[in-house]
């Protein structure tokens, strides 16, 4: 494995990455280190007050950054076709960050569809945009390892957990089906250890918890698989430390994250619930 400088990643001008969630949290941070290393960046959101925000602050720090808004509701499946037709750039990677715990009614469902449904479809809607090498990296959370399907419990946390599991599933099943797929996680990233970036976020003062990390170290492992020549398909990469801060490094992908034959039964339904098949789509285009 080759070193890796998270705070100077290898120059990035000329390639293009789409991060959806790109006006906060983690998001943002992926899209100012790929902006900060020279890269095209669109955030993929729902506000355009919230991508002009972000773009603002990243400009602040990168003066001559790329950047662009793409209007992107990932709970809203049919309009994931005109967000893609609006995209006038091709792209050489997108980022599946976005991500919710949903607490209304419903939250099983909900959380499934904006997670992992919405990622699903945006991937297939997006295939005539990507490049032929174009990484799809997918963000999980360490919580998916101990997610269970059979469980109904419409706890919040554990119906997030089963969306976030089956969104790894999704990313390890597309590398399995010929393109480049790449799953990561932030670990555990809170917003009282992120940096101030206004007017996006101000750092609250109180609550440390030395384990783990901001968001900005949160984005790390993205931006790697985004980023790094050495990266491989079907890899699965997080903090190095106890999976929850740190540099990002190499983790195995085992337990019910390599379930292969649960990783095809979601993946049937997911085509079933959308519609559309992120595989065959990527792979016609190629
Ligand atoms: N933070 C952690 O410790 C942690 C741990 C494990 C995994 N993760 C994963 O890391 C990713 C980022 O988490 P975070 O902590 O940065 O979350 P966050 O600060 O809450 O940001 C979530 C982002 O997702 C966007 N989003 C939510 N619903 C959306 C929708 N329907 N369509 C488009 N965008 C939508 C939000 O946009 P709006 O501004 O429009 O709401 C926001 O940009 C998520 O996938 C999360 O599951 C985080």
């Amino acid at each position: 494995m080759t070193s890796w400088d998270v705070h100077r990643p290898p120059p990035a001008e000329g390639r293009t990455a789409l991060v959806t969630g790109g006006n906060a949290g983690i998001g943002y941070f992926v899209a100012e280190q790929l902006a900060g290393a020279g890269a095209t960046v669109v955030l993929g959101c729902r506000s355009a007050d919230r991508a002009a925000a972000a773009m603002t602050a990243i400009r602040s720090r990168h003066p001559s950054a790329a950047l662009s808004h793409l209007p992107l509701d990932l709970g809203d499946l049919p309009s994931l076709q005109e967000s893609a037709d609006r995209l006038d750039v091709r792209l050489d990677a997108v980022v599946l960050n976005a991500g919710m715990l949903f607490d209304g009614p419903d939250p099983d469902e909900r959380t499934f569809a904006v997670n992992h449904l919405g990622h699903f479809a945006l991937t297939a809607r997006l295939a005539p945009h990507l490049s032929r090498n174009a990484r799809v990296v997918t963000t999980g959370s360490f919580v998916a390892k101990s997610a269970d399907f059979a469980a109904q419990e419409p706890d919040g946390k554990k119906v997030y957990a089963r969306s976030k599991l089956a969104q790894m599933l999704f990313g390890f099943e597309l590398a399995r089906r010929g393109v480049f797929s790449v799953v990561n996680h932030p670990g555990g990233a809170l917003d009282s250890l992120t940096p101030s970036r206004p007017p996006v976020h101000t750092r609250p003062t109180g609550f440390r918890l030395p384990l783990l990390q901001g968001k900005d170290a949160g984005a790390w492992p993205a931006v790697r698989c985004v980023l790094d020549p050495f990266v491989q398909s079907g890899q699965l990469w997080g903090p190095r430390l106890f999976g929850l801060r740190g540099r990002p490094h190499l983790e195995p992908v085992r337990g019910i994250l390599a379930d292969t034959a649960l990783a095809a039964r979601v993946w049937d339904l997911s085509v079933e619930l959308t519609g559309v098949d992120p595989a065959a789509a990527l792979l016609r285009r190629q």
